[in-house]
């Protein structure tokens, strides 16, 4: 089995009922994707982006480590799925650093994923001043040993390759450095899972359709993992074409 292309859409914390128009749109102008596509709107869409998603996957931007509980304004995996989602965001660099979440607390909502039946977009990536240092591949294998759980599978789990300073910013890194990293991943899991091979590796940071042909001919990168141009179907829309 080769791993599966996907075109992942994060708003982010972008977006309200209205912005559900934008999947009509991609759903009229994309019936059927040479990829898969999934879209993570804010929690408070998942619901309603779910009932008119058509082929499109619905995911959420975090979920709790528990089952349920005492965790004010948290979000439980199994909630997700009730909501219809069927993926989660789990680490992206803005929650490591907004909500200083580690390695552990990654892998520990990764496993309360996998357990509510969810697809886990586990994100990895490092700093500008760790790239600068040279310590991009450390740091990508670390994150990965310590991020991704035991039980991970290619039908449970998308690794997102996204350097911190590529995010937002309009910067990414050139092709050989994206396949340097994606090469790591890709043998990391191998040594690790059954499946490794077969695992999906996105990457993410400033994609655009200017640039998603280049990025998607990287060899290991089979999809990604878009901010800013998955707001809208007309920015969106050319990079899904882009992986079909
Ligand atoms: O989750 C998506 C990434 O953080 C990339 O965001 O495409 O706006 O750079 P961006």
């Amino acid at each position: 089995m080769a791993p599966r292309k996907l075109a992942a859409g994060n708003w982010k914390m972008n977006g309200t009922l209205a912005a559900l128009a934008e999947i009509d749109r991609l759903l009229a102008d994309h019936p059927q994707p040479g990829c898969d596509v999934l879209l993570c709107p804010p929690a408070t869409l998942v619901h309603a982006a779910a009932a008119r998603a058509g082929h499109i996957a619905i995911g959420g931007q975090d979920c709790h480590a528990q089952a349920s509980g005492a965790h004010t304004g948290d979000i439980a995996a199994a909630q997700l799925v009730d909501a219809g989602a069927s993926h989660v965001i789990i680490g992206h660099s803005e929650r490591r650093s907004d909500h200083g979440e580690t390695d552990i607390q990654v892998a520990a909502k990764a496993v309360a994923a996998h357990q509510a039946g969810l697809v886990a977009v586990i994100c990895v990536g490092e700093t500008e001043a760790q790239r600068d240092a040279g310590q991009t591949l450390d740091v990508i294998s670390a994150q990965l040993a310590g991020s991704v759980p035991e039980g991970a599978t290619a039908g449970n789990t998308v690794i997102a390759y996204e350097p911190v300073w590529a995010i937002g910013t309009g910067r990414t890194p050139t092709s050989d450095q994206i396949a340097e990293v994606h090469a790591l991943m890709r043998q990391r899991l191998s040594d690790r899972f059954a499946d490794g091979g077969d695992v999906a590796l996105l990457y993410g940071g400033s994609v655009k359709p200017g640039n998603a042909a280049e990025i998607f001919a990287i060899p290991h990168v089979n999809g990604a993992l878009v901010g800013g141009a998955s707001l809208k179907a007309q920015d969106f829309g050319p990079i899904i074409a882009a992986l079909s």
